[in-house]
């Protein structure tokens, strides 16, 4: 409920924002303003500002900043309302008492709010009876448990006209239609049932009152999902589904991760990141940014690796710019072409998400790997060209602290990508070699999913011959030219072949006491596990021997082959950068559709590995 401008005017005038201030921090005057301790973040040195006849407080070092509302706001934890009405009584002013109008609109949305969560109840109960049953085995199937499904209190909305608007009976159809849970049809015929026979996800706001649903329908169809419309009491822009339960986990340890869909939420809290949350069906919008920031400081967004998540990330990231402040920001996570979270922690675990989630890049880094892309900087042309298109980023951020640091960090990215343009070799790899990262500065940009999935196939290989090693007597050649891309697991590979070649008829059981007594504990642990049973179904210890066998040796030639066309790529990539002709770009262009193509493939495979059990 808002309050008129001129009371809140006189407000402010009233209230000595200095004094206000100095019941909680001891303030010395310095010319006109006020300086102190801030109470908003550990500090020695007085950064907070108090700038008594503007009426606002700042402080240089966390950035906390507002009038004496926000202050009272902040200090103590109240709302609007709350800390007006304050404020009020401390000035001897008298609240206005809310006009007609609006006492009548709170009311309506108290009632708004009573019948959706009447409704939420019935959709719970539908979940859990004989009707529901379909839909239960359906989430069960998905991998939910009994815990988690009442936990986000999923419901079930049954395959009638008019199930909620016949329970719902005694609440007024007119509120039932404004809240989106009927809908009239345009030729004036009877009302009906919004949701039908669909599992429902009940949106709540920041309160965890529930105030919109999702429902999904079982299994195919379309549309997928379809959420309420927009009511009094939603306007889906300004809201993300599970922001309350992320909340109250973000209290403990501040983090936010943003992921696309209900179910990947769910999937999330269920691997332990609990401070998940999701837009609803559209690119986030800057109030959503907003209400991250209220969660932790620097949110992590997850991307599908591919083509147009690369382009979502991208937006995003642009969409952030204009108001980044102090401290606040956005970091990007890539996941494998082709995963959402749900499906990822399905077939690889939770620990493969962290490392995804770890090695998120920061908004700097996305902007700058979209404006300087993949061509030579070979003209001086071209330079001037990413200068200014970085400039003009740069000035897209409203924060001036926030827009100088962002132009010095382009301005070192620049400087890297020009000196590296100028050796031998890659853009970008020659600068690493000379410039010492500094201690605090960003980890390396473009983790690749791929990467990750590469190394789990690799483990894989190994796995399988620990876990049957009687394929040794096949497979030794092969095992012995693979290229494996991290050096312990060619130690390992190497400390396997000399056992081998020292006993002969070795058990699985046998094999592994002899690499635990030459050190390889850890590295055999690394190995057998269900993340990478998970990852490639032939490497359990319970798969037969012909599965075995053919699975092994499918994944190795399909690593060797991308390797062999990860190394042509970067040959292709040296010779374009010292020689930019036509026909050197061609020839990269052209292997880099060669490669994903056959990504294309080996994710076709892999699907194929994982088998039964986890999708
Ligand atoms: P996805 O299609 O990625 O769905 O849409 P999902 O969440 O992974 O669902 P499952 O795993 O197939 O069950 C992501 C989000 O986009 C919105 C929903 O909010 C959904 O969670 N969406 C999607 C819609 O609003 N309408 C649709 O028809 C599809
Ligand atoms: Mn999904």
């Amino acid at each position: 409920m808002s309050f008129p401008p001129s009371f809140l005017d006189e407000l402010r005038a009233r209230s000595s924002l200095a004094q206000v201030v100095g019941r909680r921090v001891r303030l010395t005057k310095r010319g006109r303003d006020f300086v102190g301790l801030c109470p908003f973040h550990k500090e020695k040195t007085p950064s907070f500002n108090v700038v008594e006849d503007k009426g606002f407080f700042h402080c240089f070092g966390c950035g906390a900043h507002g009038d004496v509302i926000g202050f009272v706001m902040q200090s103590s934890g109240l709302g609007f309302r709350e800390a007006v009405e304050q404020l009020a009584a401390e000035a001897g002013l008298e609240v206005p008492r809310a006009s007609p109008q609006e006492m009548a609109r709170a009311q309506r949305q108290v009632d708004l709010q009573a019948a959706m969560a009447a409704a939420c109840r019935f959709f719970e109960e539908q979940l859990w009876s004989p009707r529901g049953a379909g839909a239960l085995a359906y989430l069960r199937q998905r991998g939910l448990d009994e815990a988690t499904i009442r936990r986000f209190r999923l419901g079930f909305a049954p395959d009638a006209r008019d199930g909620l608007k016949r329970a719902l009976a005694g609440v007024p159809e007119a509120l039932l239609v404004e809240g989106g849970l009927l809908r009239r049809p345009d030729d004036g015929g009877a009302s009906y049932d919004w949701f039908r026979n669909r599992i429902i996800f009940p949106i709540g706001d920041r309160g965890g009152r529930v105030i919109a649903f999702g429902g999904r329908v079982l299994g195919d169809g379309q549309p997928k999902y379809l959420n309420s419309p927009d009511t009094p009491l939603f306007q889906k822009g300004r809201v993300l589904y599970g922001w309350a339960a992320a909340r109250e986990a973000a209290q403990k340890a501040p983090s936010a991760i943003v992921t696309e869909g209900y179910m990947d939420v769910i999937a999330l809290h269920r691997a332990g990141f609990a401070t998940a949350v999701a837009p609803l069906g559209t690119a986030l919008t800057e109030a959503q940014i907003e209400e991250l920031w209220r969660l932790a400081p620097e949110p992590i967004l997850c991307f599908d690796g591919d083509a147009a998540g690369e382009r979502a990330a991208l937006r995003a990231a642009e969409r952030a710019l204009p108001i980044l402040r102090p401290g606040l920001t956005l970091r990007f996570a890539s996941l494998p072409a082709g995963e959402d979270p749900d499906t990822l922690i399905l077939r690889f675990g939770a620990a493969t998400m962290r490392e995804i989630l770890d090695a998120a890049r920061p908004l700097g880094e996305v902007i700058w790997a979209a404006e300087r892309g993949s061509g030579a900087l070979a003209t001086p042309e071209r330079r001037a060209a990413l200068e200014r298109r970085l400039e003009e980023r740069a000035r897209a951020i409203a924060d001036r602290d926030v827009a100088k640091n962002y132009r010095q960090f382009f301005r070192n990215k620049l400087f890297e990508a020009f000196s590296a343009g100028r050796g031998r070799g890659r853009p970008g790899a020659k600068a690493a070699r000379f410039k010492e990262p500094l201690p605090d500065q960003v980890p390396p940009s473009n983790p690749d999913p791929r990467r990750l999935l590469r190394r789990r196939s690799e483990q894989a290989l190994l796995a399988a011959i620990l876990n049957h090693p009687v394929l040794l007597d096949e497979l030794a050649e092969e095992l012995a030219s693979f290229d494996f891309s991290a050096p312990e697991l060619d130690k390992l590979r190497g400390a396997i072949l000399n056992l081998a070649a020292l006993h002969s008829e070795l058990d699985a059981q046998r094999l592994r006491d002899h690499l635990c007594q030459d050190g390889f504990t850890r590295a055999v642990d690394g190995l057998l596990n269900s993340q990478v049973y998970n990852h490639a179904r032939f490497s359990r210890p319970d798969a037969e021997l012909a599965v075995v066998r053919e699975g092994w040796r499918r994944v190795c030639h399909g690593l060797q082959e991308s390797g062999q066309l990860a190394l042509e790529i970067d040959r292709a990539e040296r010779e374009l950068a010292q020689d930019m002709t036509d026909s050197a770009q061609a020839r990269l262009a052209r292997l880099v559709v060669l490669k994903q193509r056959r990504e294309g493939a080996e994710g076709a495979a892999e699907d194929e590995a994982a088998g039964d059990g986890t999708h």
